[in-house]
């Protein structure tokens, strides 16, 4: 595609838009509730590690010289020794006291995984598994690179393990092959904030052994948990071949653009040769601060923020259970997000943002985003596969950012107007 400059695009970009959210970070509301930004941040630890980093490289220039430069692509050792036994002591995840640390990898965000993943792993034609709705960062980049998006039905304790048995087989049926990859995010889900238990966890990861499809487990929510969660689907992976772990720094720590992994080998090794080429290595300066967290902040800052992100989401749970009309919502018991489905079916989410929402000073985002612009479906006997059609009648609302007695005016102001004008 040409532009009035007369330079030729590649394909994708006529086809893919600028992320939703990034759109409409443009906003400056009062009532936010968009962004998955963390809003309780430990940034006096993080200013005290800066400074005594600081006094540190003043005493020792090797050091400096050392952090300021380019470092290894999978990340610094040491930085992944301190993962590795986070990972392993708090999370139970299977890794040698030895040798594990060098299955964990880092990137910059965990964004940056799920992007080398896909672009590793797809080519165009061929198929995955989410559920619906789904992270929009996940499926974006999955429809750009020409994978086929089957979406499964989710609900209150998120995806379904039996419709993913059956679109395995709608997949072999209506194209021939078997799914690449499944996705999913267990702990509060983004966007519906849901959790899976452990049954579920168990059957996802014991089809994907049968069917020998890799299981991508996003587990960006894993530490802003307010009730304890049965264990990541990894644990159950004990030859590490099956299931490609993600966490992230920027919800538990700090938006350092920091992610880390524990992936099967060999897709580690593809996985890091693509990061190679699209930044050659993620900060090792970063990386030297939030080793200090990981090694002596990270619980005390933890303990802290939970009660303040639940009283968070108590206020927004209570602000909608009183005022929005009639719908379904979902009970996260972690994470940043709260589902909402409206029992108007006809209801549009997007303009009602654009025409009512905004100029009373409420942000959210319409649940259409997170819908793939191009994908499939199951039919409703569950044996074959439709196009799949966003339901513009959601929304996702963010209760991390903004402090509970904003959320309950704002939530209280949007369920008022939705009962009025929707
Ligand atoms: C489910 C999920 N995965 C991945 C990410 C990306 O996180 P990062 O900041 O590590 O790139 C996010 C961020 O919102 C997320 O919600």
């Amino acid at each position: 595609m040409a532009d009035d400059q007369g330079y030729s695009f590649s394909s994708w970009t006529s086809f893919i838009e600028e992320s939703q959210i990034r759109a409409l970070l443009k906003y400056k509301v009062h009532y936010y509730f968009a962004g998955g930004k963390p809003g309780i941040m430990p940034t006096d630890i993080f200013a005290q590690i800066m400074q005594d980093l600081g006094a540190k490289y003043k005493e020792d220039p090797k050091l400096a010289l050392e952090d300021f430069n380019y470092g290894p692509t999978g990340g610094q050792p040491w930085f992944r020794k301190t993962l590795a036994k986070r990972l392993r002591d708090v999370r139970s995840i299977p890794i040698d006291r030895e040798t594990g640390w060098e299955n964990v990898s880092i990137t910059t965000g965990s964004q940056q995984a799920l992007y080398a993943l896909l672009d590793t792993l797809i080519d165009p034609g061929d198929v995955i598994i989410t559920p619906s709705p789904a992270y929009l960062g996940f499926l974006v980049p999955a429809v750009k690179l020409g994978a086929r998006v089957i979406s499964v039905p989710t609900d209150l304790d998120g995806m379904i393990p039996e419709y993913v048995e059956k679109a395995i087989h709608a997949s072999k049926v209506k194209f021939g092959k078997i799914p690449d990859l499944v996705y999913v995010v267990p702990d509060s889900d983004n966007p519906k904030g849901t959790t899976l238990p452990q049954n579920r966890r168990q059957a996802l990861f014991d089809m994907c052994e049968s069917h020998n499809i890799l299981l991508i487990e996003d587990s960006a929510y894993a530490e802003i948990q307010f009730k304890k969660n049965p264990k990541p689907i990894k644990v159950l992976d004990k030859e590490n071949h099956r299931v490609a772990y993600l966490g992230t720094t920027s919800k538990e720590a700090a938006v350092l653009r920091v992610g880390y992994s524990v992936l099967p080998t060999h897709v580690r090794d593809q996985v890091l040769k693509d990061k190679g080429h699209l930044d050659l290595c993620t900060s090792s300066l970063v990386q030297r601060i939030l080793d200090e967290y990981y090694r002596n902040h990270i619980d005390e800052a933890m303990r802290k923020a939970m009660p303040l992100y639940k009283a968070r989401y108590e206020a927004m749970a209570k602000a909608m259970d009183a005022s929005f009309p009639e719908g379904e919502r979902t009970h996260p018991t972690g994470g940043f997000f709260i589902w909402w489905k409206s029992a108007k079916e006809d209801f549009d989410s997007s303009a009602f943002m654009e025409e009512v929402a905004i100029p009373n000073e409420v942000l959210y985002v319409p649940g259409g985003a997170f819908y793939p612009i191009v994908g499939h479906k199951l039919t409703e006997n569950g044996t074959d596969l439709e196009p799949s059609k966003p339901e513009h009648n959601t929304m996702r609302l963010g209760f991390s950012y903004r402090s509970p007695e904003i959320i309950s005016e704002g939530v209280e102001l949007l369920g008022n107007l939705l009962s009025e004008k929707q």
